[in-house]
Protein backbone atom coordinates (compact mmCIF):
# COMPACT_ATOMS: atom_id res chain seq x y z
CA UNK A 1 0.00 0.00 0.00
CA UNK A 2 1.19 3.11 -0.64
CA UNK A 3 2.64 5.98 2.06
CA UNK A 4 -0.85 7.95 2.69
CA UNK A 5 -0.62 11.38 0.92
CA UNK A 6 -1.48 14.79 2.62
CA UNK A 7 -5.10 15.28 2.57
CA UNK A 8 -5.53 17.13 -1.00
CA UNK A 9 -7.88 14.94 -1.82
CA UNK A 10 -11.03 13.43 -0.10
CA UNK A 11 -13.08 10.27 -1.26
CA UNK A 12 -16.30 9.59 0.40
CA UNK A 13 -17.80 6.22 0.28
CA UNK A 14 -20.87 4.81 1.98
CA UNK A 15 -23.62 2.91 1.31
CA UNK A 16 -26.69 4.70 -0.73
CA UNK A 17 -28.13 7.06 1.26
CA UNK A 18 -25.16 7.95 3.59
CA UNK A 19 -25.04 11.76 1.95
CA UNK A 20 -22.00 11.35 -0.03
CA UNK A 21 -22.85 14.27 -2.89
CA UNK A 22 -24.88 15.97 -0.62
CA UNK A 23 -21.95 16.15 1.96
CA UNK A 24 -18.96 15.87 -0.64
CA UNK A 25 -20.52 19.30 -2.16
CA UNK A 26 -20.96 20.94 1.31
CA UNK A 27 -17.34 19.61 2.38
CA UNK A 28 -15.65 21.08 -0.87
CA UNK A 29 -17.45 24.64 -0.76
CA UNK A 30 -16.26 24.97 2.68
CA UNK A 31 -12.39 23.98 1.89
CA UNK A 32 -12.67 25.81 -2.08
CA UNK A 33 -11.96 22.51 -3.73
CA UNK A 34 -13.41 21.42 -6.50
CA UNK A 35 -15.98 18.84 -6.51
CA UNK A 36 -16.66 15.51 -8.32
CA UNK A 37 -19.60 12.93 -8.68
CA UNK A 38 -18.37 9.54 -10.26
CA UNK A 39 -21.69 8.42 -10.79
CA UNK A 40 -22.15 12.12 -12.33
CA UNK A 41 -19.07 11.69 -14.46
CA UNK A 42 -19.84 8.63 -16.16
CA UNK A 43 -23.35 9.65 -16.93
CA UNK A 44 -22.25 12.85 -18.38
CA UNK A 45 -19.76 10.63 -20.60
CA UNK A 46 -22.31 7.87 -21.34
CA UNK A 47 -24.74 10.59 -21.82
CA UNK A 48 -27.29 8.28 -20.11
CA UNK A 49 -28.44 7.84 -16.47
CA UNK A 50 -27.21 5.67 -14.34
CA UNK A 51 -30.41 4.24 -14.03
CA UNK A 52 -30.67 3.97 -17.98
CA UNK A 53 -27.48 2.29 -17.89
CA UNK A 54 -28.00 -0.27 -15.40
CA UNK A 55 -31.59 -1.41 -17.27
CA UNK A 56 -29.94 -1.38 -20.67
CA UNK A 57 -26.86 -2.35 -20.64
CA UNK A 58 -26.59 -4.33 -17.17
CA UNK A 59 -24.77 -4.09 -13.41
CA UNK A 60 -21.46 -5.57 -14.76
CA UNK A 61 -21.27 -2.79 -17.95
CA UNK A 62 -22.28 -0.28 -15.31
CA UNK A 63 -18.95 -1.72 -13.09
CA UNK A 64 -17.10 -1.69 -16.25
CA UNK A 65 -17.27 2.26 -16.34
CA UNK A 66 -16.99 2.75 -13.06
CA UNK A 67 -13.57 1.32 -13.11
CA UNK A 68 -12.44 2.85 -15.64
CA UNK A 69 -14.05 6.67 -14.36
CA UNK A 70 -12.27 6.08 -11.30
CA UNK A 71 -8.63 5.02 -12.61
CA UNK A 72 -8.74 8.30 -15.09
CA UNK A 73 -10.21 10.40 -12.34
CA UNK A 74 -7.46 9.20 -10.25
CA UNK A 75 -4.80 9.87 -12.78
CA UNK A 76 -6.20 13.16 -13.43
CA UNK A 77 -6.53 14.18 -10.25
CA UNK A 78 -2.93 13.31 -8.59
CA UNK A 79 -1.74 16.91 -9.31
CA UNK A 80 -3.92 18.06 -6.81
CA UNK A 81 -1.45 17.13 -4.52
CA UNK A 82 0.98 19.92 -6.00
CA UNK A 83 -0.06 22.67 -3.19
CA UNK A 84 -0.57 25.39 -5.53
CA UNK A 85 -3.53 23.48 -6.41
CA UNK A 86 -6.92 23.11 -5.14
CA UNK A 87 -7.57 20.18 -3.72
CA UNK A 88 -10.91 18.13 -4.56
CA UNK A 89 -13.68 15.98 -2.65
CA UNK A 90 -15.15 12.88 -4.47
CA UNK A 91 -18.16 11.64 -3.81
CA UNK A 92 -18.11 7.86 -4.95
CA UNK A 93 -21.67 5.72 -5.72
CA UNK A 94 -22.32 3.32 -3.14
CA UNK A 95 -20.94 -0.02 -4.89
CA UNK A 96 -17.22 1.97 -6.17
CA UNK A 97 -15.48 0.65 -2.76
CA UNK A 98 -16.85 -2.71 -2.37
CA UNK A 99 -14.98 -4.14 -5.90
CA UNK A 100 -11.64 -4.95 -4.58
CA UNK A 101 -9.84 -3.21 -7.93
CA UNK A 102 -11.28 -0.17 -6.85
CA UNK A 103 -10.43 -0.72 -3.36
CA UNK A 104 -6.90 -1.43 -4.65
CA UNK A 105 -6.68 1.66 -6.79
CA UNK A 106 -8.14 3.95 -4.30
CA UNK A 107 -5.10 2.51 -1.52
CA UNK A 108 -2.24 2.77 -4.25
CA UNK A 109 -3.27 6.28 -4.57
CA UNK A 110 -2.56 6.63 -1.00
CA UNK A 111 -6.22 8.22 -1.20
CA UNK A 112 -7.66 9.71 1.71
CA UNK A 113 -11.24 7.41 1.94
CA UNK A 114 -14.29 8.87 4.73
CA UNK A 115 -16.93 6.49 5.49
CA UNK A 116 -20.16 8.18 5.78
CA UNK A 117 -22.31 5.81 7.91
CA UNK A 118 -25.90 5.52 9.28
CA UNK A 119 -27.90 2.39 10.13
CA UNK A 120 -30.10 0.78 7.67
CA UNK A 121 -33.39 2.05 8.87
CA UNK A 122 -32.24 5.56 8.27
CA UNK A 123 -30.95 4.81 4.63
CA UNK A 124 -33.65 3.04 3.42
CA UNK A 125 -35.77 6.20 4.45
CA UNK A 126 -33.80 8.89 2.67
CA UNK A 127 -33.46 6.71 -0.44
CA UNK A 128 -37.51 6.53 -0.32
CA UNK A 129 -37.39 10.21 -0.13
CA UNK A 130 -35.13 10.73 -2.91
CA UNK A 131 -37.74 8.68 -5.09
CA UNK A 132 -36.60 5.39 -7.24
CA UNK A 133 -33.07 6.92 -8.76
CA UNK A 134 -31.44 4.12 -7.78
CA UNK A 135 -31.40 0.87 -9.50
CA UNK A 136 -30.32 -1.24 -6.31
CA UNK A 137 -32.34 0.62 -4.30
CA UNK A 138 -35.91 -0.89 -5.49
CA UNK A 139 -36.52 -3.62 -2.69
CA UNK A 140 -36.09 -2.95 0.82
CA UNK A 141 -34.90 -7.00 1.11
CA UNK A 142 -32.48 -6.78 -1.50
CA UNK A 143 -31.07 -3.40 0.48
CA UNK A 144 -30.98 -5.15 3.23
CA UNK A 145 -28.77 -8.00 2.13
CA UNK A 146 -26.41 -5.46 0.13
CA UNK A 147 -26.16 -3.19 3.01
CA UNK A 148 -24.62 -6.37 5.14
CA UNK A 149 -22.35 -7.63 2.77
CA UNK A 150 -20.85 -4.38 2.24
CA UNK A 151 -20.03 -4.02 5.77
CA UNK A 152 -16.28 -5.29 5.37
CA UNK A 153 -15.61 -3.91 2.48
CA UNK A 154 -15.93 -0.47 3.38
CA UNK A 155 -14.66 -1.44 6.92
CA UNK A 156 -11.15 -1.18 4.76
CA UNK A 157 -12.38 3.19 4.86
CA UNK A 158 -9.21 4.78 6.71
CA UNK A 159 -11.96 7.04 8.61
CA UNK A 160 -15.25 6.78 9.50
CA UNK A 161 -18.22 9.34 10.57
CA UNK A 162 -21.30 8.61 11.71
CA UNK A 163 -24.04 11.05 9.78
CA UNK A 164 -27.26 9.91 12.28
CA UNK A 165 -29.04 13.10 13.09
CA UNK A 166 -27.02 15.35 11.82
CA UNK A 167 -27.18 17.92 9.46
CA UNK A 168 -24.76 18.19 6.13
CA UNK A 169 -23.21 20.87 7.27
CA UNK A 170 -22.65 19.48 10.64
CA UNK A 171 -21.14 15.76 9.03
CA UNK A 172 -19.25 18.08 6.56
CA UNK A 173 -17.27 20.36 9.51
CA UNK A 174 -16.98 16.45 11.43
CA UNK A 175 -15.12 15.82 8.26
CA UNK A 176 -13.02 18.76 8.53
CA UNK A 177 -11.94 18.46 12.08
CA UNK A 178 -11.42 14.97 11.50
CA UNK A 179 -8.65 15.30 8.77
CA UNK A 180 -7.38 18.83 9.85
CA UNK A 181 -8.11 20.14 6.82
CA UNK A 182 -8.69 23.91 5.97
CA UNK A 183 -9.03 26.49 3.05
CA UNK A 184 -5.60 27.63 3.09
CA UNK A 185 -4.23 31.10 4.12
CA UNK A 186 -3.91 33.60 0.87
CA UNK A 187 -0.66 34.88 1.30
CA UNK A 188 0.58 37.58 -1.12
C1 LIG B 1 -24.84 2.00 -6.40
C2 LIG B 1 -25.03 3.24 -5.85
C3 LIG B 1 -25.32 4.42 -6.68
C4 LIG B 1 -24.85 4.22 -8.12
C5 LIG B 1 -25.36 2.94 -8.66
C6 LIG B 1 -24.89 1.73 -7.86
C7 LIG B 1 -24.52 0.87 -5.49
O1 LIG B 1 -24.70 5.58 -6.12
O2 LIG B 1 -23.45 4.24 -8.20
O3 LIG B 1 -26.75 2.99 -8.65
O4 LIG B 1 -24.05 -0.18 -5.98
O5 LIG B 1 -24.71 1.04 -4.27
P1 LIG B 1 -25.20 6.28 -4.76
O6 LIG B 1 -24.58 5.53 -3.62
O7 LIG B 1 -24.69 7.68 -4.86
O8 LIG B 1 -26.68 6.20 -4.74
Amino acid sequence: MARPEPTRRIFLIGFMGAGKTSVGRALATRLGWKFSDLDNIIEVREQQTVATIFAERGEAEFRRLENAALAELLQASSAVNELSQPGQVIALGGGTFVQAANRAALENAGATTVLLEAPLEELISRCREAGNARPLAGDVVTFQELFTARQSAYSHARYRVDTMGKSVEQVAEEIQQVLAVGKPEVTQ
